[in-house]
């Protein structure tokens, strides 16, 4: 009988061991990775003492509520979130904003605009005050599409600027064709004052890049004589290889500021060719070797630009990213081939990534923003003109930080 327990013992034991492990590790990745909901309830709150403070004081306002993307990746609700909160400006209209979704976690996932980004939310007020400021029955209801890109939005400013008290536009007007047409190009000057005074990041973003920039020894501007100046590179895969096919089936060219005439001389040669399928998948999904092109054009003459960081968006359902990393960061280190390309200076000193970031946890949804200033920041970057988080970073350093095209480069 005690040996019958024995022989079970023996088998028990490393299951047990196994499953405990097994737990342990699962309570690791859950806790690490769960998002601050306690945190985002607060910041919800604050959001919506601050509306009713806003609309407290506030006779004679008017109000816009726009039909906004719902889910898609940060940036491109980011990108969308600011033409609105700029066009609710130019209208004197006070900006009703939306919480973003998190589609990873599903397509019901919202989290409060303020956590990433305070600026939209400032003199801003939230749907759920909006609805109590405006019934309704007190509510107008304008479709703003105006039929031609080249005139939406001086047709878009025409409408708000009209006398009605609340309005909620029911089209959806920034749309993808939209954004990758020359439509855009009108909004610029504008725009470009309107990062510069608005574009705000929350204190929570600020604090993680701080904090990243002290780790990885980086400089906090371009300007600056501390640390080490840097380039970054935005390495763009993931899912992108099949978003790519689909853009050289449909003809689509490069998306919001990367088709600005001022940025066309910073796109890597050959030029973009939207109506051929092989010039669109070589801009959209650069092979290594073309984008060790557009690292050798902007650091071959720079020889005390050795650093670079990578932000790229490798994770467990897309690891081979990290390879591809992995392969690049080979060659940028390597001084043979460095020589072969012409570098004055040697290779690189220090090639680093996304994942190098210190991050504590629970900051996982911050981690693309703090990859967005950390490119804004960097002496030169290097981008893809078909991402919405490469455009974002231009824009943020041509038109917030007035910074040169010639120290971008889209591939
Ligand atoms: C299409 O683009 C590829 C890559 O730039 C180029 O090699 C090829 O000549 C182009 N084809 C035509 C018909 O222009």
């Amino acid at each position: 009988m005690a040996k019958h327990i024995q022989v079970h013992w023996r088998v028990l034991r490393p299951l047990l061991f196994l499953l405990t492990f097994l737990g342990l590790v699962t309570y690791y990745f859950y806790h690490r990775s769960r998002p601050p909901y306690q945190l985002y309830t607060t910041i919800a709150t604050t959001e919506t003492k601050e509306s009713n403070k806003l609309i407290g004081n506030s006779r004679g306002h008017k109000y816009v509520k726009f039909k906004q993307l719902r889910g898609a990746g940060f940036n491109n609700q980011a990108q969308e979130i600011l033409l609105y909160h700029h066009l609710a400006l130019q209208t004197n209209r006070v900006y009703v904003y939306q919480p973003l979704i998190w589609r990873p976690r599903g397509e019901k996932a919202a989290v409060p605009l303020s956590a990433f980004m305070s600026g939209p939310t400032k003199g801003s007020i939230n749907e759920e005050v909006f609805i109590q400021v405006c019934p309704e029955g007190e509510v107008t209801h304008v479709q703003l599409f105006s039929g031609d890109y080249e005139t939406q939005w001086a047709h878009a400013k025409s409408v708000l600027e009209g006398n009605d008290r609340c309005v909620v536009v029911d089209d959806w007007i920034f749309n993808w064709n939209f954004l990758a047409s020359s439509g855009t190009h009108s909004i610029w000057p504008t725009f470009q004052k309107y990062l510069a005074n608005h574009f705000e990041w929350s204190s929570d973003v600020l604090r993680i890049v701080d904090r990243v920039q002290n780790a990885l020894n980086f400089r906090n501007k371009p300007s600056s004589k501390d640390r080490d100046s840097y380039v970054a590179l935005h390495l763009r895969r993931g899912d992108f290889e099949e978003h790519c096919r689909y853009l050289g089936e449909t003809h689509t060219g490069f998306t919001t500021w990367a088709t600005l005439p001022l940025i066309s001389d910073s796109i890597l040669p050959p030029t973009l060719d939207a109506n051929n399928a092989t010039s669109v998948m070589e801009h959209c999904y650069p092979s290594l070797y073309r984008t060790l092109d557009a690292i050798t054009h902007q650091v071959r003459s720079r020889p005390h630009l050795r650093t670079i960081h990578i932000l790229h968006d490798g994770a467990w359902d897309h690891p081979l990213v990290y390879l591809q990393y992995y392969k690049l960061r080979e060659a940028l280190m390597d001084s043979e081939w460095a020589e072969q390309a012409g570098w004055a200076g040697g290779p690189m000193h220090r090639v680093t990534q996304s994942a190098d970031a210190p991050k504590v946890w629970g900051e996982g949804d911050w981690a693309v923003c703090v990859d967005v200033e950390l490119a804004r920041r960097a002496e030169v970057f290097i981008g893809n003109g078909y991402s919405s988080l490469s455009t974002q970073v231009v824009a943020l350093r041509l038109g917030a930080d007035s910074g040169r095209p010639e120290d971008v480069t889209l591939v």
